[in-house]
């Protein structure tokens, strides 16, 4: 079983995906955690160059074959070996970042970005994607109060953001079967439980 988390910055995804996978660990999952982008160590390197606030002058399309080069190496080195393994896999981000980051946020091609993202994960798709949704204002706040250092992609504008929340929330509409969207203003513990009654009406019950 494939996981993803999706949200803007500060949404709480890397929160509850660990909860995810300690509850998973208690009830004796085999499961793996990863990040995106990285989860591998050539991704882990395409990270550093696309993070790094020196690299002000990588073009668009750049970032955007980078992040599907990080998302290509991840899929065929360790998610699809778990999966036919039968483990779960969660990802904090995967594929509908890059739609929405590069598509809707930075405004490319959507057809273009469709076929790269088919490429890049060679039809391995996540069977739930919790949509974690926050205002662009409330990320600010988050992102305040926790006195956090931007890396580059956190640098763009609230336009930006508006943009990719937008397409979050349209994505979720287009795949209501795989979406789950959740008011991310809640407190986490409660968020915590509307993903465990889904992920645990998922699981196959003879090994549970
Ligand atoms: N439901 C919530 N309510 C209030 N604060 C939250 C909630 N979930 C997470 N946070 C806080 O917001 C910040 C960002 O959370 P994080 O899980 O790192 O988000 P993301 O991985 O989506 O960037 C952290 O300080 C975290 O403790
Ligand atoms: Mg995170």
């Amino acid at each position: 079983m494939f996981i993803s988390f999706e949200g803007i910055d500060g949404s709480g995804k890397s929160t509850q995906a660990k909860l995810l996978v300690k509850k998973l660990e208690e009830g004796n999952r085999n499961v793996l955690f990863l990040r995106e982008p990285g989860g591998t160590e050539i991704s882990e390197q395409i990270r550093n160059i696309l993070l790094n606030k020196k690299n002000l002058k990588m073009t668009q399309i750049a970032e955007l074959l980078l992040f599907s080069a990080s998302r290509a190496q991840l899929v065929s080195e360790v998610i699809k070996p778990a999966l036919l393994n039968n483990i779960v896999v969660i990802t904090d981000r995967f594929v509908d970042s890059t739609t929405v980051y590069q598509g809707h946020g930075r405004g490319l091609h959507h057809g273009g970005i469709k076929g790269i993202n088919s490429i890049a994960t060679m039809g391995v798709m996540p069977k739930k994607t919790f949509f974690i949704d926050i205002t662009v204002q409330e990320m600010y706040a988050r992102r305040q109060a926790n006195h956090q250092e931007t890396d580059r992609m956190e640098m763009s504008n609230d336009e930006f953001f508006e943009r990719v929340r937008q397409g979050y929330l349209e994505l979720a509409k287009e795949e209501p079967g795989r979406f789950v969207v959740i008011d991310g203003k809640q407190p986490i513990e409660a968020i915590h439980e509307i993903i465990w009654k889904e992920v645990d009406g998922m699981l196959p019950t003879h090994s549970k």
